[in-house]
């Protein structure tokens, strides 16, 4: 009942009439998105072996059961993120983390840092609502990096490396963040349509003021929302490789070209879904910015089949700011 609820309420304030068969499916679309893709809660393998979390509340494991959790960190985070190269070359390196989760991402990309070059300095500032209280222990390989960072939680600085967690909604913190230029963005929030408050055009928006003009976002993501908001902000796109599913992740970068598959370009221009979730004031409550985004991509869709759009003080279509 929450989901019709707040999408009365929403089309009431915003003066918006929709057919009620049309209401009807975005209702179920709505469901279909906020529906848990796992049951339970708990530690869990991964088909690799290694292990992760199911989170009960969104439903969904903070790692890929299918790709593996360390391989997601490396082949869907630090690979395409440019970091091995950098770390030849600069003398610092800062990492901006969305979603901390169990820390695996962290840990990983000091140890392989740190591997190749044992002097680098590293900065990383890590967002998270809230830390699970039990963690599963990764492999070996990165098993006392990634203790040591739980241990001293939330911050530490020790051989050349500095960490920071800000605890609470990731929306507020990054207010708080002034005067970081992050050669890498780790943007691990869970899904978009379960997750939307962290991947709104206005919370990327936070996140390129916080960017260093060379650095690097990635994302396990290719969602539509998630891309037009990049492409909004200026950010050129490819398709990093894809690990234990169909579709590949995002990387976003200044300056360049995109690098799209014609299908992916063609999506982009001309679905009614590739329109960005809003959230002016990052405060919204997630279901909101789902039903907002669903009705204006509903909105959308008439206009694309002909029907003149019932939106007296209301305009559909992208956001261009
Ligand atoms: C997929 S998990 C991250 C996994 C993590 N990167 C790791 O390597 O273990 C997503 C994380 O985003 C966090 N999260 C979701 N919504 C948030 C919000 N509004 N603010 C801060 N963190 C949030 C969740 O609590 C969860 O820990």
């Amino acid at each position: 009942m929450k989901v019709e609820r707040v999408i009365k309420v929403y089309l009431t304030r915003e003066g918006i009439d929709i057919p009620e068969e049309r209401l009807s499916s975005i209702v179920l679309e709505l469901k279909s998105w906020l529906k848990p893709s796992l049951e339970g809660s708990g530690i869990m393998k991964t088909q690799e072996g290694d292990f992760t979390l199911i989170h009960s509340h969104y439903g969904e494991p903070y790692h890929s059961l299918s790709a593996g959790a360390i391989r997601e960190c490396l082949e869907k985070f630090f690979n395409p993120s440019g970091l091995l190269e950098k770390v030849q070359s600069l003398k610092r390196i800062n990492i901006l983390d969305i979603g901390f989760g169990l820390g695996y991402n962290v840990a990983v990309a000091i140890k392989k840092l740190k591997e190749i070059n044992p002097l680098i300095e590293i900065e990383i500032i890590s967002l998270e609502k809230e830390v699970p209280a039990q963690i599963p222990p990764m492999p070996k390989e990165f098993r006392s990096i990634h203790k040591n960072i739980l241990e001293k939680l939330p911050s530490f600085e020790e051989d050349g490396v500095s960490f920071k967690l800000y605890l609470g909604d990731a929306r507020e913190s990054i207010k708080k963040i002034k005067d970081f230029e992050a050669h890498a963005v780790f943007h691990d929030g869970f899904s978009p349509y379960r997750n939307p408050e962290l991947w709104s055009l206005d919370f990327l928006k936070e996140i390129k003021r916080l960017m260093h003009k060379e650095g690097v976002w990635v994302s396990y993501t290719s969602s539509l929302p998630v891309r037009k908001a990049l492409k909004e902000l200026g950010f050129s796109l490819s398709t990093t490789k894809s690990v234990g599913r169909k579709r590949g992740g995002t990387k976003a970068y200044f300056g360049g070209v995109d690098e799209l598959s014609y299908e992916e370009e063609r999506k982009l221009l001309t679905s009614p879904y590739a329109i960005p979730f809003l959230d002016p004031y990052l405060n919204r409550e997630p279901l909101e910015i789902l039903v907002d985004y669903r009705v204006r991509v509903e909105l959308l869709k008439m206009a694309q089949g002909g029907l003149e759009p019932p939106t007296p003080r209301f305009s559909a279509g992208c956001s261009t700011n």
